[in-house]
């Protein structure tokens, strides 16, 4: 689903939508993000990377190659990486520039303690110096652009988006992403769209705005609330990938829900092999079966499904409705 007109530009890329999946680690893999890109999503972005992984090994293992993998039609295509050093974001953004990226975004928002803990995440939002240091020596050494994920800040103490937001634009960052949230706040809470409102008045690059859009009222709500250029969306669009072509879940015939269930899962076999893909799928049934009213036993019995022939027929024979 795409629109005749760019919604926005990122430097000279267009995008031709205004509805993202966030970036989720153990999530937005290649089956997933080429599902979502399908059904609406306007770009791509990989789960995050740690720079030590990319930078300390000459050959990659096969697990980040596979986060590094995707398909043609996925593109625009945004890696995403974490790390706490700027010159080692450098050496492994100038290395996966082999993989040809569209767009290099830096992690300015994972809240984890080993993550944050160490300085990189949202803990590169306590050192505003170092984010201008990053974006300055990526943006003039890169041939992509080079984007940001903020929170809020570290705390209700530390509340510095607009300085962060600021910074980024002014050493060179093309879009920012923000999640209403502090990294103290993790996920508790509500997410601050008064705050995104802010960071859209503060900055002319493209800002998008994250956090808490469950449905498409929501979607409507952020954008009139924030004027943002465009909405992320993460846990939401988990069981629900219809969220990108402004569908609520509860509107999606039974048909489909089927359709889409088995198209994810043959992505995932042919990206993983049968027995990874089906397993790793699981995560994904759970949620894609929370609207329905199954007892444990049922649940389970789809879940544990050996074969995925076994699975498309529990589907089947535990939804018959
Ligand atoms: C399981 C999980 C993994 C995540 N991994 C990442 C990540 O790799 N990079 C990132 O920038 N944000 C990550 N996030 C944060 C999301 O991108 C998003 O900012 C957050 O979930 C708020 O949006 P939502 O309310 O739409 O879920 C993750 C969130 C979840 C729940």
């Amino acid at each position: 689903m795409t629109r005749s007109d760019p919604v926005f530009y990122i430097n000279a890329i267009p995008i031709y939508g205004d509805l993202i999946l966030s970036p989720m680690a153990g999530y937005s893999d290649q089956p997933f993000r080429s599902l979502c890109r399908e059904l609406g999503s306007a770009m791509s972005y990989t789960e995050f990377i740690n720079a030590i992984e990319i930078v300390q090994n000459r050959r990659l293992s096969i697990r980040l190659e596979q986060r590094l993998a995707y398909l043609p039609e996925e593109r625009p295509v945004v890696f995403q990486l974490f790390d706490n050093d700027p010159d080692r974001l450098l050496q492994a953004a100038l290395k996966l520039q082999a993989y040809k990226p569209d767009i290099i975004d830096i992690n300015m928002g994972c809240s984890v303690r080993r993550v944050s803990g160490r300085g990189a995440g949202a803990g590169l939002m306590r050192t505003p110096l170092k984010i201008a240091r990053i974006f300055d020596t990526l943006n003039k050494s890169l041939e992509v652009p080079v984007t940001g994920k903020i929170r809020l800040g570290w705390d209700d103490e530390c509340l510095n988006y607009r300085l962060i937001a600021r910074i980024i634009e002014e050493n060179g960052g093309s879009l920012i992403a923000i999640h209403g949230r502090t990294k103290a706040q993790g996920y508790g809470g509500e997410a601050n769209w008064d705050a995104i409102a802010e960071v859209k008045d503060a900055v002319s690059i493209p800002v998008i705005g994250n956090g808490d859009v469950r449905t498409v009222e929501d979607i409507e709500r952020l954008e009139s609330h924030t004027r943002c250029d465009g909405v992320m969306i993460g846990r939401a669009a988990v069981g629900n990938p219809w969220i990108f072509s402004r569908i609520d879940r509860m509107q999606v015939p039974h048909v489909q829900v089927r359709s889409t269930m088995l198209d994810h899962l043959q992505r995932m076999l042919s990206f993983y092999g049968e027995e990874r893909g089906l397993v790793l799928f699981r995560k994904h049934i759970n949620r894609y079966l929370s609207p329905y009213p199954l007892t444990k036993e049922q649940r389970l019995k789809i879940l544990t499904a050996d074969h995925p022939h076994e699975f498309a027929d529990l589907l089947d024979t535990q939804l018959a409705r």
